[in-house]
């Protein structure tokens, strides 16, 4: 089986993981991650394919769980109701009912909301530089979803500070204070939730939450507990993932010479995939092995991991040609940016649609905005975000 040693906190693989995975690509394309400690497959043919196997999933083998430690508690209560942690019937039955409550009808009728937030922050704008992250890349997402679920947007300071805390669990280097911070955001989250669905279950209204409490399938409803871990999840997976995906986008287009007509209506949709494709924000997701799995020049050991290297899978030239130029030439459709397979991103409707509104809608209000300083991006792999996105208007 043929090695391969990066560390995902190296400085230069921080700034261009890409250089890395077309090496990787060139010489597996699945090889052994030494510094994961597992396999890694970095063409889009083997994770397109991975993505859709049953007989590998996401869900920890029985004989894999580890006792909780006591300073987990309250997070791993939140995290053992998200459907991303789950196969089989318990995933189907949460999605499912997710579904029904986050229906197309609903995602469309969101197109004047984010309308209205983005004309609201862009109006906001200093004239002196300043840092687009936070002052756009982060509110229009966290508000949206704010505003989906129902949750009043004058906490959404309090939804980031839990959510940033709580992703963290995920990066590659995870520590115990990262592991504390991550518990106390769980517990206060949970808690905010609690008393809000008990609020909605009184008060009904027409939003995410108060769908999410009624929906019903095969006389099956949410428990409290699945409608905490499910509304965190959506919280979470809601805005930290778009928060970056614009942020890196628009990066790509301010580093483009030429025209923009790739922010035009007709062509919009394939530029959100585009840009997608070329710099997403989320570069790995896992998988265990249920059963021995034949790679072709390897076996995948039942009870092993494997690494889908989804920003990599975006590169292949096998794909696209010229993998590493932003083209919206490009029939970006086909990305997997977004997964694939039953755990494909329940979200990505409204994605596509906030970045649809919100490019466009920046692009034409600055015309002549420009980097002020080359941004930088966070060592914080799996997350391919930037630290700083500073424009001059
Ligand atoms: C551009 C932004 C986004 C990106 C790149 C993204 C990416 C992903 C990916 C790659 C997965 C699959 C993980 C896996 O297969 O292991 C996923 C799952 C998921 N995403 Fe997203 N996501 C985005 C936005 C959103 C939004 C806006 C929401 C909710 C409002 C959301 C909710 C979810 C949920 C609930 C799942 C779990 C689905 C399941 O396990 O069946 N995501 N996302």
């Amino acid at each position: 089986m043929k090695h391969l040693s990066q560390s995902p906190s190296d400085p230069e693989f921080v700034q261009n993981p890409y250089a890395f995975y077309d090496r990787a690509r060139a010489a597996g394309p699945v090889l052994f991650w030494e510094d994961y400690g597992m396999l890694a497959a970095f063409d889009h043919a083997t994770v397109h394919a991975l993505l859709r196997d049953r007989r590998l999933g996401r869900e920890i083998p029985d004989d894999q769980r580890k006792p909780v430690p006591d300073h987990l508690q309250a997070f791993d209560a939140v995290e053992k109701h998200s459907m991303l942690e789950k196969e089989g019937d318990g995933h189907k039955r949460l999605r499912g009912l997710v579904l029904r409550a986050f229906t197309s009808r609903r995602i469309a009728a969101l197109h004047d909301d984010i309308a209205e937030i983005c004309a609201e922050l862009i109006a906001a704008f200093p004239d002196t530089p300043f840092d687009l992250i936070p002052a756009f890349c982060t509110q229009v997402p966290v508000r949206v979803i704010a505003r989906l679920l129902g949750v009043p947007e004058d906490r959404s300071d309090d939804l980031l500070r839990w959510s940033n805390a709580m992703v963290a669990m995920y990066q590659s280097n995870r520590s115990r204070a990262i592991e504390d911070a991550a518990e106390i955001a769980a517990a206060e989250f949970a808690d905010f939730l609690r008393s809000y669905i008990d609020t909605r279950r009184d008060d009904p209204r027409d939003d995410l939450i108060t769908n999410l409490i009624a929906a019903e399938e095969d006389g099956a409803k949410l428990s409290t507990d699945e409608l905490i871990g499910t509304c965190v999840l959506l919280l979470n997976a809601g805005h930290e993932a778009t928060v970056h995906s614009l942020g890196n986008a628009v990066k790509t287009i301010l580093e483009q010479g030429g025209s923009r007509d790739f922010l035009n209506p007709d062509q919009i949709a394939n530029t959100a995939d585009e840009l997608l494709r070329y710099d997403p924000p989320l570069h790995i997701f896992t998988r265990y092995a249920y059963e021995d799995i034949d790679l072709g020049n390897q076996i995948l050991k039942q009870g092993d991991q494997i690494a889908l290297v989804l920003g990599a899978a975006g590169r292949d030239p096998a794909m696209w040609p010229h993998a590493d130029r932003f083209d919206a030439a490009h029939n970006a459709k086909a990305h997997v940016a977004f997964g694939g397979g039953v755990h494909f991103c329940v979200g990505a409707p409204l994605a596509r649609l906030e970045l649809q509104i919100a490019l466009p809608m920046l692009f034409a209000a600055l015309p002549d905005m420009r980097l002020d300083a080359t941004p930088s991006y966070a060592d914080s792999y799996h997350f391919h975000k930037l630290e700083t996105l500073i424009v001059t208007p």
